[in-house]
């Protein structure tokens, strides 16, 4: 799992760290108890977005200071997807993501139109404060501008959170959710809710990417990674994605990867990104770069 790919101050860092520890195990506990590679993937997310820390709840503030949020995941058996964009007041947008894949015909539902369907499949809406945390008003009203992807701005813009999972029967998936970019235009979608902010292929992995969405888009970045796992190791696949989208668009983020033999990498060109993982010799973690514990 990550937490986001950004300059996660220091008062934040630890409860960054202890946040994507918990999503971790709790992802890992539901591949114990049986359940798929997408089951995985949601509670480890849910488990992300309910933490104040990172930028579901505690979700970036759009330039009207409202919340607007973005959330994918993929089934790596069948390419399936389900996505929501510019929703409001969802407290799991990860979920509504699952219903919108697994009770319509179609991918992405948008603004209305996916609040519309959530009272439809009964996801109870809560209210804009609750997704808002003390810290990020306080940063919205320090910060005016729209962080632009350059990893000296873009640093200071709260990202995103995510997980990838590879289950007993070699089944991957794939969940991203965000409140995307602080002072982003009302009704801007970043990468999360396409498939290059995640994607999952029990062909080839799973990918759920963080950063700089417009970056991220240009470059396709989840499907440029895949498109290298078959000839390089997981960790050279991100970086070398990374470092093309740093040279192409002067774009910052990170990636986390697992194939479907179950070999994994945390990867990011920010200056931090909190991530976990849990694999048959335990829990490791991360926060700085070339930090695994
Ligand atoms: N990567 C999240 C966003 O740009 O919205």
């Amino acid at each position: 799992v990550h937490g986001g790919a950004w300059a996660i101050p220091d008062e934040c860092a630890k409860a960054c760290v202890d946040g994507v520890k918990v999503a971790a195990q709790e992802g890992f506990s539901v591949l114990t108890r049986g359940g798929s590679a997408l089951d995985a993937v949601e509670a480890a997310v849910r488990n992300l977005e309910d933490n104040t820390v990172f930028n579901a709840r505690g979700a970036t503030l759009n330039a009207d200071g409202e919340v607007e949020l973005d959330a994918i995941i993929m089934d790596g058996r069948t390419l399936a997807s389900g996505a929501v964009s510019s929703v409001k007041n969802i407290a799991n947008p990860v979920s509504l993501a699952r219903a919108v894949m697994e009770k319509t015909d179609h991918m992405i539902l948008t603004s209305r139109g996916a609040n519309l369907f959530a009272e439809s499949v009964g996801v109870a809406s809560i209210p804009t404060e609750a997704l808002v945390s003390a810290y990020e008003r306080t940063e919205w009203e320090k910060h005016k501008n729209y962080a632009t992807g350059v990893k000296e701005d873009f640093n200071s813009a709260h990202d995103t959170v995510g997980a990838v999972t590879v289950d007993c029967a070699g089944n991957v998936a794939c969940a991203t959710s965000t409140g995307g970019i602080r002072n982003k235009m009302a009704g801007r979608v970043g990468d999360s809710p396409v498939i290059c902010g995640g994607y999952a292929d029990n062909c080839s992995g799973a990918v759920s990417c963080t950063g700089h969405g417009e970056s991220i888009l240009k470059v396709t970045l989840a499907r440029l990674i895949i498109s290298h796992v078959e000839q390089k190791t997981v960790a050279e696949a991100s970086q070398l994605s990374l470092q093309y989208m740093a040279e192409r668009v002067h774009g910052a983020g990170g990636a986390i990867l697992v194939s479907p033999s179950g070999r994994w990498a945390a990867t990011f060109s920010t200056d931090r990104m909190a991530w976990a993982a849990v694999d048959r010799e335990g829990l490791w973690y991360g926060l700085d770069p070339n930090e695994r514990h």
